[in-house]
């Protein structure tokens, strides 16, 4: 080849370079947008992929979707454009940008947990209170729980002795008086059984249609909202007249310095025991089922709990646990997370761009939703070996640990969950009386799975629980 070849070679590969270019700036003044949409279909008008989405294992609809368009696509549920987001690093990049993606739900939701709840907002208001659920639910504060914990769940499990009963179900009347205690302290006068019954009567419509006409669910949910609120209303005016300081969420809450109105402070009472009850309570009972599917591990847990009492007895320690104690509960622990892991009950999240966003090389629409797919992160086989087996060891430090950044139970970035400490604090206690002191066995149909609004396995994992001895 001679020079002038390569020269004529150069220049038309620079004037195809130029022209391209060109091209492109053209098209892009044009159009005003960079980039395309994610591919994906959108389904029917309106309805979109909703009914597909919800009716199924969401795996599998997730599944189908990224073999055939990648890690990221675009669909329609619930009446809006969204788009999905199915690689770990990406999740948390969506996750971490709040400028750009603000938090997300239907207006019928907002309306049922109170507008001013900390889901539901962005800035300095959620910024404050943040900080005061994050000092309730902080290492150093829920430590001095853990004995009010311990015969919370004595009591607990002592009334399903020798019954059958729905584990689900047990689990929250825990896990909603766990809550409670952060909430409201040692000593308040509840009215546990109006305050119980306004719960779950709002739980059964929140989910349902968002018709607020007599006899439907969502006019009985919303009814039972306003009675919380008095309840809580009333809890309030006593301790103002008590005029003493209290430090749990209720006394940070209340005091001056936290600036909140009656209103907000119901609202995010509300809120928290939400965001705290369900989401355990579905964890402690996966737990149960893993467990008994899983002998092995089941005698490991139990023999790490036994030898946590052996060690104290030893030394002539107090019996009761204290927060180091649970902290040693190694095995427990992983099979906490692998639980998580698993079973991922929040499947994924909502936040919606607040402006056009460039995001690898596609453009995601301002109003669009974004769903990061905490599920599918957690079930990759990129991510993690074997991912439908139930594994713990898997999360042992020394074996190889999950590649960073792909396991996002609580969330991630600005909304990601306060509440992690005292979730895990909760289920290492009631696992250390539970394995220690009773067998249970699952009653009826083992492997079948109820979705929505999270995975739960079916009819709350009926159980008889025997005392051991
Ligand atoms: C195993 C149990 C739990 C799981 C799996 C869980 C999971 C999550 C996740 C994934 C989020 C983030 C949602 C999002 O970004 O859209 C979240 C938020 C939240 N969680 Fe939890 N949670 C659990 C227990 C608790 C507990 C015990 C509390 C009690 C304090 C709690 C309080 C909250 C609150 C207040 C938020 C909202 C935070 C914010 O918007 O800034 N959670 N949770
Ligand atoms: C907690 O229990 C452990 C083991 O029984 C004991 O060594 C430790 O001193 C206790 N810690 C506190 C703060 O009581």
């Amino acid at each position: 080849m001679d020079l002038s070849t390569v020269l004529c070679l150069f220049v038309s590969f620079l004037s195809i370079f130029l022209f391209k270019s060109l091209a492109k700036s053209f098209l892009l003044s044009f159009k005003g947008k960079q980039s395309p949409l994610p591919p994906g279909t959108m389904g029917w008008p309106y309805i979109g992929e909703t009914f597909r989405m919800y009716s199924q294992d969401p795996t599998i609809f997730f599944a189908t979707k990224i073999k055939r368009y990648g890690s990221m696509f675009k669909s329609h549920i619930l009446g809006y454009p969204c788009v999905m987001i199915s690689d770990s690093e990406a999740a948390k990049f969506i996750l971490n940008k709040d400028q750009l993606f603000k938090p997300t739900y239907p207006a019928s939701k907002e309306r049922m947990l109170g507008k001013q709840a900390i889901f539901f907002h962005q800035g300095a208001y959620h910024a404050n209170l943040r900080r005061l659920v994050l000092r309730t639910v902080m290492p150093e504060t829920i430590k001095d729980l853990v004995s009010d914990i311990e015969s919370i769940a004595q009591s607990c499990l002592k009334s399903c002795e020798g019954k059958l009963i729905t584990t689900f179900l047990e689990m929250k009347t825990y896990t909603l008086n766990v809550a409670l205690l952060t909430i409201f302290g040692r000593d308040e006068n509840l009215c546990g059984e109006d305050l119980k019954r306004c719960y779950y009567t709002i739980e059964r419509g929140y989910n349902s249609m968002p018709i607020n006409l007599p006899g439907t669910l969502f006019h009985m949910a919303m009814k039972a909202r306003k009675e919380l609120a008095q309840i809580f209303t009333q809890i309030i005016s006593t301790r103002r007249n008590m005029k003493q300081d209290h430090n749990d969420l209720l006394g940070l809450f209340m005091s001056e310095k936290s600036g909140l109105t009656d209103e907000q402070i119901i609202d995010n009472i509300v809120g928290v025991i939400f965001a705290a009850r369900d989401t355990t309570a579905s964890i402690l009972t996966w737990i149960l089922k893993y467990l008994d599917e899983n002998p092995c591990v089941l005698e490991a847990v139990t023999e790490e709990q036994e030898s946590i009492l052996r060690a104290k007895e030893e030394s002539g320690e107090k019996m009761d646990l204290n927060w180091s104690d649970t902290k040693n509960m190694l095995i427990t622990t992983r099979v906490i997370q692998e639980t998580l892991r698993i079973a991922s009950i929040l499947s994924f999240t909502f936040r919606e761009a607040v402006e056009d966003v460039e995001f690898q090389g596609h453009l995601i629409p301002k109003g669009w939703k974004v769903l990061p797919l905490f599920r599918i992160i957690h079930h990759s086989p990129d991510n993690f070996k074997e991912p439908e087996k139930f594994d713990p060891s898997r999360f042992e430090a020394i074996t190889v640990a999950p590649k960073p950044n792909t396991f996002m139970p609580f969330g991630d970035g600005a909304h990601a969950c306060p509440g992690n400490e005292l979730a895990q604090l909760e289920i290492l206690v009631l696992l250390h009386h539970l394995t220690r002191n009773y067998r249970w066995s699952i009653i009826g149909e083992k492997n079948r799975i109820q979705y929505g609004p999270f995975a739960l396995p079916e009819n709350g994992l009926p159980i008889k629980l025997y005392p051991k001895k």
